[in-house]
């Protein structure tokens, strides 16, 4: 499926909302709410739809009270999170949250040696994304002829530099907490990484290979007996 190709799509793939909410229904910790709504970057628009409007139930139920809080809804493809500060254009690496596989890798090693180039070249790609769009998904070979399949996520308003930093600590969490794991979903309010020895998402999103270089016309055409 093809993403953000169109204006009202990309509203509900990233939303920043900013809300002017009155004075007299609001104690005295100020009149204005921002919130951020984030789908993973394969999400279909009914999947993103239907996520974020759970989790906006789901957060209000959980945190009536809160000046911040944030739903994590990645399974569902989604997350949300709202503050009484600014929170646009803002690097916010903590805190974070994990849910992993609970297989460890035969080979720790040889998983951690295929895992880490295919997240630091994701992270590049998604750091790089543009205003609307800072996601990437690819998988990759594993020991025991397994497959990696990873995809990477920060939310777009952030620049290229704090979409990196996020990654990298993100990354250095799931090595910390869960370095021998086969998988999981590891998440700040920022950014996202998750990786499974499975095709979580449709494989066909993966970006194809680059085509090989094709021979200069010219020789096509002066060889004879092609047609
Ligand atoms: C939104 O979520 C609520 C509560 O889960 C549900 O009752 C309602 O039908 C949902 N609306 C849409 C448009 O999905
Ligand atoms: C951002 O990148 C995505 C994916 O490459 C693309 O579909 C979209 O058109 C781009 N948007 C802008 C505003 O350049
Ligand atoms: C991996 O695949 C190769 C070739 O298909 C096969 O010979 C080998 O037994 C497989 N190894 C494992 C651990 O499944």
């Amino acid at each position: 499926m093809k993403m953000g190709s169109s204006k009202p799509q990309i509203f509900f793939y990233f939303a920043l909302i900013h809300l002017v909410i009155p004075t007299a229904a609001q104690n005295n910790c100020g009149n204005t709410v921002y919130a951020i709504a984030l789908c993973s970057g394969d999400a279909s628009p009914s999947e993103c739809r239907s996520c974020i409007n759970e989790s906006r139930y789901d957060l209000l139920q959980g945190c009536p009270n809160q000046k911040e809080a944030i739903r994590w809804a990645w399974l569902k493809k989604c997350l949300i999170r709202y503050s009484y500060k600014s929170i646009f254009n803002t690097l916010a690496p903590d805190p974070k949250s994990g849910s992993y596989r609970v297989d460890s890798a035969l080979d720790v090693e040889g998983f951690y040696n295929a895992l880490r180039p295919l997240l630091d070249s994701l992270r590049n790609r998604a750091a790089t994304g543009n205003s609307t769009h800072k996601f990437a998904l690819q998988s990759g070979p594993a020991p025991d002829n397994q497959t990696i399949y990873s995809l990477l996520q920060c939310t777009p308003d952030l620049s290229e530099r704090d979409c990196n930093t996020c990654l990298l600590s993100v990354q250095a969490f799931t090595s910390e907490c869960c370095g021998e794991k086969q998988g999981g979903i590891f998440l700040a309010p920022s950014c996202v990484i998750r990786y499974e020895t499975y095709p979580f998402y449709n494989p066909s999103a993966e970006s194809p290979p680059p085509p090989p270089p094709s021979p200069p016309p010219e020789l096509r055409t002066s060889t004879p007996g092609m047609h």
